[in-house]
Order: C-alpha cells, then structure tokens, then sequence
C-alpha cells in the first residue's frame, strides 16, 4: 500500500511537551530585558518572609557553599546563616553588585546556555527564587544543577503567581497553580540524579496591612517550594525539615479546647476567635429563611488559609471560605468569599 500523504507535524517536542510550550511573547535576548535595573520586591513583605524562613529551615549545612541561580538585589537568605561563598548567577550586574549576601557574582544566560560555568560537584545548595517561569530549557538546567551539587546537595525551587507575563514561558502562563507544581515536581522527577522531590505551599494569608495592594483584598502572594537533594550520602549531616515542618506556628489568637467550650458557640471552633453577629442580606432571591448569623472575621483564621487551596484543587481559584454558625438551627456554615473584604460590610455586632 502507497500512502503518498506527508508525515504529521510532531505534536511534541522531545521532552513530551507541545513544541511552543517555552515559547515566550518577547523571544528577544533576555540580556535585553534585564538591562533595566529592578531594585523591587518580586513579592509581598509577609511572602518574602516565607521565603527566607523556608530558606532558613532547609538549608541545614553549618556554612554551605551557595549557588543563587537566577540572582537579583535580594537572595533572601536569613540573617542568621553565615554561607561560605555565595555565588550569585543572572543577568543584571548593578541588581548584583548590590546584593549583599553574594560573594561573587557571573552574568550568565541561561535560556542561550544552560550549562552552569563551575565545577561538578560543588555547591551544598542551589536556589532558584521566583524565577523559574522564564527558563526555556528547563531539564537542561536541572540536570546542570544536578551535577553543580555535591552528594544530597539541595536544590530548592522557589515561586508564587507573579510574573514578568512577556518573558514567563506559555506553558507556564497557561498553567493553573497546581499544575505549575506538578511541573516543576515532573521536572525534578526526569531529571537523573534527584532524589523524590517534596513540596510546600504557603497561600491564603492576609495581604500585609502596609501593602500597595492591600485595598483589594487579596491574599498575600502564594508561596510554593519544591525540593530536593542529589544522590548521594549526607554522610552524617543534619536531616532536611519535611515540608509540614516549614509552616510557621498558628497563629496566637488559638484557643485551647477548654476556651473552645467557655465560649461555647459564639467562638471559632479553628482558631478560637469570637464570632460577629451578620445579618444576612435582605433579597427575594434568596432560599435563606435566616436573619443572622454568626461569622468568623479572622483574617488568620486556619480554616480560611486553607480554604484557598482547598477551593483552588476543586478548580474554584481565587475563593475561601469563612466559618459561620447559624443559631436558629445550631448549625455550623461555610460562607465563600473571594476577598478578604467580602461579607464585612454586613457585620452589625463586633464579638
Ligand atoms: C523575578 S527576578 C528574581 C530575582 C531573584 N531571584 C529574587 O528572588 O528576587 C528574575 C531574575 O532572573 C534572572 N534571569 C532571567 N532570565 C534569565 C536567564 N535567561 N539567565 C539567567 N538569569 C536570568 C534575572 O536577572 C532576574 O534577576
């Protein structure tokens, strides 16, 4: 049989993504686009926060020797580690040069050469903050990670949702936030040389009272951290934290069982906060038969943190929940919410 038909177009590339998925809107040397100094936060004060605490946990080497991939002003490394050397890698010599944490410094493209400019086997740590969206040829770089660090070296992955949009990756761009963490999790996993990669995610927080963009209600930028270790032995060294373990303590306001049952049900069951009395909007619209009800306005609330997540794997982005508890029927509810701000111009009695 003839089949005079021409081959299909390749509906993948040879990593098994589609051929455009690292293509970018502005495909000009990235040297160009990091020309222009950028002495700004990538992230809210409270995430950055996060950041250098999630730092500061997992790296547990007495004084590590430290590759800042992707470097800029700021490696938000704790105050509290003392690094051997720091060796920053980006694209800005004056962000660099002001960086104070880094020891030396090489201005080195990685989407036009992702091979690393040092020795294998060298470095106990590579951080690479906010900026994995941008990389092109990402296995690549991590299997230049990989042989960059020493046996169970770190490899620690830092993101959160905001972006340089013309630069960021498509696949990166169109990907929702899970899938954001499954791809970097799969690009951990097909690289040789990696132990099972763990992760964590901060998100849902209250916005830093101080913040720009504190008017909106938004949460504070989401922090997600992917991680791990090269092959190899730790030969003694301290274990890394596991990802449960980077969460902060919660928060103060929590109550102990006993306050729980001293305020009976005019108190958060989650965090011990009293409940405002709400009355329910007035609508014909409305199925509810209800008046008030009693409403958990914490913004620290534990269970309106992990609401965000909780919607967010259910395909709902960008909504939470608040504890409600109606009296009439002694039931407890869940209210959604899309800001914090949501539902607070109903309260008609502080707790
Ligand atoms: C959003 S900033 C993050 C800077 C820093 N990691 C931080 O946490 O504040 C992105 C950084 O990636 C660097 N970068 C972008 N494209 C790069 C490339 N192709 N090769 C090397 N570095 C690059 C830039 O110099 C820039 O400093």
């Amino acid at each position: 049989m003839n089949d005079t038909t021409s081959a299909p177009e390749p509906r993948t590339n040879h990593n098994g993504f589609p051929p455009d998925a690292f293509s970018r809107l502005d495909e000009s040397p990235d040297s160009l686009f990091y020309a222009r100094d950028r002495f700004v936060s990538h992230l809210d004060s409270l995430a950055l926060s996060t950041v250098r605490r999630i730092i500061g946990r997992l790296v547990v080497e007495d004084s590590p020797t430290i590759l800042d991939l992707m470097a800029g002003w700021d490696s938000h490394l704790p105050e509290t580690m003392h690094p051997s050397r720091t060796v920053g890698l980006g694209l800005n010599p004056n962000e660099l040069a002001a960086n104070q944490r880094l020891t030396e410094w090489v201005l080195h493209d990685l989407n036009m050469d992702p091979s690393l400019p040092f020795p294998s086997d060298t470095f106990d740590v590579v951080l690479n903050t906010v900026s994995v969206d941008y990389l092109v040829k990402p296995r690549e770089v991590f299997a230049e990670v990989n042989r960059v660090l020493k046996p169970r070296g770190l490899f620690l992955v830092i993101f959160s949702n905001r972006m340089f949009p013309e630069k960021a990756t498509r696949i990166w761009k169109n990907s929702t936030e899970e899938e954001r963490l499954r791809l970097v999790l799969d690009f951990f996993r097909t690289t040789p040389g990696f132990l099972e990669p763990r992760h964590f995610e901060s998100s849902g927080k209250p916005r830093p009272s101080d913040d720009k963009y504190a008017h909106l209600g938004i949460p504070s930028d989401p922090v997600f951290a992917v991680y791990a270790e090269k092959e190899g032995s730790s030969s003694g060294r301290r274990e890394r934290p596991a990802p449960e373990q980077l969460e902060e303590e919660p928060p103060a306001a929590c109550a102990t069982p006993a306050e729980r049952v001293a305020g009976e049900w005019r108190t958060c069951p989650h965090c011990g906060s009293g409940l405002k009395k709400w009355r329910f909007p007035v609508s014909p619209f409305s199925n509810w038969d209800i008046e008030f009800v009693y409403i958990c306005f914490n913004d620290s609330c534990p269970y309106l943190l992990r609401g965000w997540a909780v919607m967010r794997a259910q395909g709902n982005s960008g909504t939470s929940y608040r504890y409600a508890y109606e009296p009439v029927r002694k039931t407890p509810l869940v209210l959604p919410i899309h800001t914090l701000h949501d539902l607070k111009n109903g309260i008609v009695e502080e707790s």
